[in-house]
C-alpha cells in the first residue's frame, strides 16, 4: 500500500517527497548554541530565555528542530545561568565551561553530539528559524556532498552579521565577522549576503578543524572553520533563502521587538484565517498556545496569554486581558482582567471586572462593573452587576447580588466560605462575614452585615434601626446665632 502511494504522484512531487523523507529519515543530531547572557540585552535574564510570544526564545528553535525531523537535540548552556532547567523534556544540556564564542560552544558539546554523521548547528537567538528551512539546509548539504553548508540571506539589514565571501566558483570562501566592524575593508562591509547562523556539518571534519581555529577578540568563532576546511580541499556550500523571519537574530531588545512583532503578526493572521476577527490587529497581543473559536471578535488592546481557550461568537475587548482562562461560546468580556478561571457560554463580563483564579462562572451569568471575583462559583443566570467583591463564595443559580456586596472571607489568617443559595436577592451593601450561608429564595436587607445563616425563604436584616431627631437643623441654627 505504502510503496504504491509513493509510486503514484508526478515526478517532481515524488522527488520532493522523497527528499523530505530522506531529511526526516536521517534524523541528524541538532546542536543549539544557547550559552551566555547576551550582554547587549542588558538583562539579568539570559538572552535565550527572553520570551517571544509567551515562550522562551530557545523553545522556538527547539520546536523548529523537531519539526525538521531532528534526532537527538543538544543545547549548549553555561552552568548556573538557568537555561538547562528551562529546556523541554528530551533535550540534552551540554555545559560550556571553557572559552568564549560560538566555536567554543560547539566544542563544548563534542562528547554529547559525537563525531559521526551530519551535525546540524543552530543559534538559540534565531527564534523564527523555520523547520522547513532547516530540512532544506540538510538536503542541500547532502546533495552537494559538502563538508559544511550554511543558511544565508540577502534580504536583511546586514549590520553586525557575518558576511559571506564567495569564491569564483560560487562556493563559500570564508565569513567576515562584522560585530567589530572596525578594520573590516569597505568592499567586505558592502556584501549583503549574511550568515544566518544555521549550519550542517560533517562532524568528523568539523571537530578537528574547530580545534585549530584561533582566537579573535578573545573568542573562538565557529565561522573560523570554513577557511580551514577549504584548505583541506573540502567544499563549503550555502543555501540562500528569502525567508526573512528565519534570518532574524536577536542581539538587542530592539531585535527582540522586531522578532516579537513578526511572530505576533503570524499568529494573529493564523487565527484570522480560521475565522477570528481582529478589529485592530496591531494592538492585540496573542501569545502562542491560544485557541479562539470562529466568529469571535477581538477588539483593540486585548491580551491573550498562553493557555487561553476562547469559544465561538465571543466579543472580547476592547482592553481585556485573559491569562490561561477557559471561555465558552457567546461570551462578552469588555475591559476585563481574567485569570485562570472557567467562564461558561453566554456570560457577560465587565466593563471593568476582575476575575481571579479558581473562579467558575456558569451559563448566562453576569459579572458587571467594578466587580472582583476570586475562587468562587457564580451560578447560571446569576447577576452581580455592580461594585462587589466575592471571594471564596458559592452562589447558586438565578440569584441577584445587589450593588456593593462584599464577602468578608479572611480573618486571623484563615479564609472561609460564603454560601448563597439559588434565587437569592441581596440588598445593596450587604456584607457576608464568612463562614456564613443564605438559603435558597432568601433576601437580605440593604446595608446588612450578615454574620448568622439566613434560612431558606427568609429576610436577613442586620443593621441599626433608624432614629429621626426632629428639629435638629433648627437647633443648630439657634446655637450658631447665640455664639455670634
Ligand atoms: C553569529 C555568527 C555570525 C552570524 C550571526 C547570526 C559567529 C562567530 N558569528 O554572530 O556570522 O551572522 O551569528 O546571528 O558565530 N553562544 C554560545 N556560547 C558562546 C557564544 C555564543 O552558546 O560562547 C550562542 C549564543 O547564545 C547565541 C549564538 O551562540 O545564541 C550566537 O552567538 P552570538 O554571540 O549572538 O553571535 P553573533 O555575534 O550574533
Ligand atoms: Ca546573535
Amino acid at each position: 500500500m505504502r510503496s504504491g502511494s509513493l509510486r503514484r504522484p508526478a515526478r517532481v512531487r515524488r522527488g520532493e517527497r522523497l527528499a523530505t523523507l530522506r531529511a526526516m529519515a536521517s534524523q541528524p543530531t541538532v546542536l543549539i548554541m544557547a550559552a551566555g547572557r547576551g550582554t547587549r540585552m542588558h538583562s539579568s535574564l539570559p538572552k535565550v530565555l527572553h520570551p517571544v510570544c509567551g515562550r522562551p526564545m530557545v523553545h522556538w528553535v527547539i520546536e523548529a528542530a523537531r519539526s525538521a525531523g531532528a534526532g537527538r537535540i543538544v543545547c549548549v548552556v553555561r552552568p548556573g545561568e538557568g537555561v538547562a532547567e528551562q529546556l523541554p523534556e528530551g533535550v540534552v544540556a551540554a555545559e560550556q565551561t571553557d572559552g568564549e564564542g560560538t566555536g567554543s560552544a560547539v566544542l563544548a558539546a563534542r562528547e554529547a553530539v559525537g563525531d559521526a554523521g551530519t551535525l546540524v548547528v543552530l543559534s538559540g537567538d534565531h527564534p523564527l528559524v523555520s523547520g522547513e528551512l532547516i530540512a532544506d539546509l540538510v538536503r542541500t548539504h547532502e546533495s552537494d556532498g559538502a563538508a559544511a553548508t550554511m543558511l544565508t540571506t540577502e534580504d536583511l539589514d546586514p549590520t553586525g552579521y557575518g558576511r559571506i565571501v564567495r569564491a569564483a566558483d560560487g562556493s563559500v570562501e570564508r565569513i567576515v565577522e562584522t560585530k567589530h566592524a572596525d578594520g573590516v575593508p569597505p568592499e567586505e562591509l558592502a556584501i549583503r549576503e549574511i550568515n544566518i547562523g544555521a549550519y550542517a556539518f560533517e562532524a568528523a571534519e568539523l571537530f578537528p578543524a574547530l580545534a585549530a581555529v584561533g582566537l579573535e577578540h578573545g573568542e573562538r568563532y565557529l565561522t573560523g572553520v570554513f577557511p580551514l576546511l577549504r584548505e583541506r580541499g573540502r567544499r563549503i556550500s550555502a543555501h540562500r533563502t528569502t525567508d526573512v523571519s528565519s534570518a532574524m537574530g536577536v542581539n538587542t531588545r530592539a531585535d527582540l521587538m522586531a522578532v516579537q512583532e513578526a511572530l505576533q503578526r503570524r499568529l494573529v493572521e493564523a487565527h484570522a484565517r480560521r475565522g477570528v476577527t481582529f478589529e485592530q490587529p496591531a494592538t492585540a497581543l496573542v501569545e502562542a498556545d491560544v485557541e479562539i473559536g470562529r466568529d469571535t471578535v477581538i477588539g483593540p488592546g486585548v491580551t491573550l496569554r498562553s493557555g487561553t481557550r476562547i469559544g465561538e461568537g465571543c466579543r472580547i475587548g476592547p482592553h481585556t486581558t485573559v491569562v490561561g482562562a477557559r471561555i465558552g461560546n457567546g461570551v462578552t468580556a469588555i475591559q476585563a482582567y481574567i485569570l485562570d478561571c472557567e467562564v461558561a457560554d453566554g456570560v457577560t463580563i465587565g466593563p471593568f471586572a476582575y476575575l481571579r483564579p479558581g473562579t467558575v462562572v456558569r451559563e448566562g451569568a453576569k459579572i458587571g462593573t467594578y466587580v472582583e471575583v476570586k475562587n468562587s462559583t457564580i451560578g447560571a443566570g446569576t447577576k452581580v452587576p455592580h461594585l462587589s467583591y466575592l471571594g471564596d463564595a458559592d452562589v447558586g443559580a438565578g440569584a441577584n447580588i445587589a450593588a456593593g456586596n462584599i464577602t468578608a472571607n479572611y480573618h486571623a489568617g484563615r479564609k472561609t466560605r460564603t454560601r448563597i443559595g439559588d434565587r437569592v436577592h441581596t440588598g445593596v451593601h450587604t456584607s457576608f462575614v464568612a463562614p456564613v450561608g443564605v438559603g435558597d429564595d432568601a433576601y437580605t436587607g440593604a446595608g446588612s452585615v450578615i454574620t448568622e445563616d439566613v434560612p431558606r425563604g427568609a429576610l436577613g436584616i442586620a443593621r441599626a434601626e433608624q432614629r429621626n431627631v426632629e428639629g435638629y437643623a433648627e437647633r443648630i441654627r439657634a446655637r450658631e446665632e447665640s455664639e455670634g
